[in-house]
């Protein structure tokens, strides 16, 4: 080989990709919205229940307040359908419809609705043969069901992947893949492909990555702590897996926050907001926006931790420490910053320090850095060293959470950073 070819390769190598996000131009930060699944499931008796069934009054009412009090400004933008909104047959053309008594208007007007409200609409299929709760799949029916929803202005697809022979499911999320880009329409792709894969072997990140939007890895969110708790141990038990592929354009998504319900005390829910900042992962909430109390609304609204959600560096935070019953949680940002979230996992007694200069990442704070408080207060914590005396209070279940700016932009700490190598492609994304 010539050694003008060896480098014309070698230079090639350099530069190929860690991996590929899907390139529709979309969720260049994790997606922010709300999805009905974990509050309103699939309570289709309109009639005994009116305001919880799953309508089109549901969705506006929804779009209604989204845009009116803080949440569209807050960015949250996916006003999302989930399952059960279908009739249970298809058209005469073999076009999905929906419920005619439940959505007498159709999709297309409520998708004009949402979208006259500043939002976007989001719609559920199924790759098999059915939905999970048995409405119809898309099976054989990918390049139409693709371009219905184009044709009705649905900004994002959540494809489901339940009765589908375990071997095809690769297959049939490209497929889809394939069929919306065909629509010319750029349409969010949410999936659930490694979530039906991992029984039967460890699924193939890259693929997915170049497929999907986000994707799901484990089982469905519960309204409880404990469904909380194995949602994060899930995710740091194969952090080493899924965070690489976590990037701009494709994200890991742990599934739907739960706050403003009824199973998760405040603490907790404090806990799921900052674990899923630090997890990059959608934001999707699933609670009744129309009656919601004020505690849950302010922390939903926090700028600070929807700041790191958004971080444009795009990437994932680790659990980076497990000791005396805290964890220890960190995510890079962008300008060398770093999030800090310590978790109580002890559920007994009351709050216990943890002293911060413990935590692996504050290496960044050699020679200084400077602190900021996010949860469980806002608070300018100053500037820090390597041997800062700091102790966080932190409450049974509960979460601080913090970001650190190192002061020095040669500071000692950052090529110990391990976890700060690991790099994805990002297509769209400006890195401050
Ligand atoms: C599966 C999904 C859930 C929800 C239901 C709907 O369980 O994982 O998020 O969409 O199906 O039936």
């Amino acid at each position: 080989m010539s050694a003008a070819l060896c480098l014309l390769l070698g230079l090639t190598a350099l530069m190929s990709p860690a991996a590929e996000a899907l390139d529709n131009g979309l969720a260049l930060t994790p997606t922010m919205g709300w999805l009905h699944w974990e509050r309103f499931m699939c309570n289709v008796d309109c009639d005994k229940e009116p305001d919880t069934c799953i309508s089109e009054r549901l969705y506006m009412q929804m779009a209604d307040v989204m845009a009116k009090e803080g949440w569209k400004e807050a960015g949250y933008e996916y006003v999302c359908i989930d399952d059960c909104w279908p009739s249970h047959q298809r058209d005469a053309q073999g076009r999905l419809q929906a419920d005619p008594k439940r959505f007498p208007g159709g999709i297309k007007k409520l998708a004009d609705y949402v979208h006259s409200k500043g939002l976007k609409l989001g719609i559920y299929a199924d790759l098999g043969k059915n939905t999970c709760a048995g409405y119809p799949g898309s099976l054989g029916y990918y390049e139409t069901d693709a371009q219905t929803f184009a044709d009705w202005d649905v900004d994002l697809l959540k494809f489901d992947g339940c009765y589908m022979d375990w071997t095809l499911l690769g297959e049939g999320y490209m497929n889809m893949s394939k069929a919306l880009n065909k629509t010319g329409k750029s349409i969010l792709y949410s999936c659930e492909w490694p979530l039906y894969e991992w029984p039967f072997k460890q699924p193939n990140y890259t693929a997915i990555r170049e497929t999907c939007n986000h994707w799901r890895n484990f089982a469905d969110v519960y309204d409880s702590w404990s469904s909380v708790k194995s949602i994060l141990e899930w995710t740091a038990s194969h952090q080493d897996i899924i965070v690489p592929s976590a990037g701009p354009g494709g994200w890991n998504d742990p599934d739907m926050l739960v706050i403003g319900n009824f199973g998760l005390s405040h603490d907790q829910q404090e806990s799921q907001m900052a674990l899923w900042a630090i997890m990059a992962a959608p934001l999707l909430m699933s609670n009744d926006l129309r009656d919601i109390c004020p505690r849950s609304k302010e922390l939903l609204q926090n700028r600070h931790i929807i700041a790191i959600s958004q971080d444009p560096l795009g990437k994932q935070g680790y659990r980076t420490a497990k000791v005396d019953s805290f964890e220890v949680w960190e995510r890079p940002l962008s300008k060398n910053r770093l999030a800090v979230a310590v978790l109580n996992m002890q559920e007994i007694g009351g709050p216990r320090g943890f002293a911060i200069r413990t935590a692996p990442g504050w290496k960044i704070c050699d020679p200084r850095c400077n602190v900021t408080q996010i949860l469980p207060q806002y608070k300018e914590m100053g500037v820090q060293t390597p041997q800062s005396q700091m102790v966080l209070s932190v409450n049974p279940s509960g979460t601080a959470l913090l970001t650190v700016t190192p002061i020095s932009s040669d500071f000692k700490g950052r090529q110990k950073l391990h976890w700060q190598d690991t790099s994805v492609k990002r297509k769209h994304a400006t890195i401050l």
